[in-house]
């Protein structure tokens, strides 16, 4: 009898103390993995941070577990945009393009302030601004005529509809993912209401 108790008591003893241990146990080792905290944001937000910066100040640890709450893997090939077409685009919007919207269509800093004629300065062309609002037809007119006060060039006759149909692949190239997204769901695809 006594024994039978001495048994019970001790294999509840048992099992309390089990319980306990893996609820203490279990969080505080899934979050010291040896003391040093996952601080480390391990990649740059990808866009234009220079590659030699990153690599001289951290030396890359192997960090799996940080490396699996990345962002999805949503990318250029996503938007089925033609490297080759990308790549002209770029070529095209350097030498005619890049004086006024920026190299990286990114504009100045002040583009939001008009200058003292009153008048705006090139607008970013990198998904940051108004340019995405336009659907490829419009962005090709508006490359082709200009504004109406010619700040910003006409380009017909000096450029091909091909060549411009390249650099509004290039642009569109720019644009951040969600940008486009939303681009080609509410703008280029939108259902028309009226036609005519
Ligand atoms: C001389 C400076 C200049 C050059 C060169 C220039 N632009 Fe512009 N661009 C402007 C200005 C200024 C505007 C704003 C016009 C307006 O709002 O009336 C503009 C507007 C635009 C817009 C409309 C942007 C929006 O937010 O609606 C697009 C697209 C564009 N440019 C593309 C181009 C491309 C492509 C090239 C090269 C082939 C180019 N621009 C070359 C000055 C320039």
């Amino acid at each position: 009898m006594n024994m039978r108790l001495l048994l019970l008591a001790s294999i509840t003893m048992g099992l309390l103390a089990g319980c306990g241990e893996p609820k203490q146990l279990a969080p505080s080792s899934a979050t010291t993995p040896s003391g040093t905290e996952t601080a480390s944001p391990e990649t740059p937000p990808e866009s234009s941070a220079p590659p030699a910066a990153e690599a001289g100040t951290v030396p890359a640890e192997p960090t799996p577990p940080a490396a699996a709450k990345v962002e999805p893997p949503k990318n250029l090939a996503a938007r089925k945009l033609a490297p080759e077409r990308i790549k002209r685009g770029e070529e095209i919007y350097r030498k005619n393009c890049a004086s006024c919207h920026g190299p990286n269509g990114e504009a100045t800093p002040g583009w939001r302030t008009p200058g003292p004629d009153g008048r705006y300065p090139p607008p970013p062309l990198d998904g940051s601004a108004h340019a995405w609002h336009h659907s490829t037809e419009t962005l090709e007119k508006m490359i082709q005529d200009g504004s109406v006060d010619g700040a910003m060039p006409a380009w017909k006759g000096k450029l091909t509809n091909q060549q411009i149909g390249d650099v509004i692949v290039w642009i569109k190239s720019l644009w951040p993912d969600e940008v486009y997204d939303i681009w080609h769901k509410e703008i280029e695809n939108k259902p028309q209401p009226k036609q005519n």
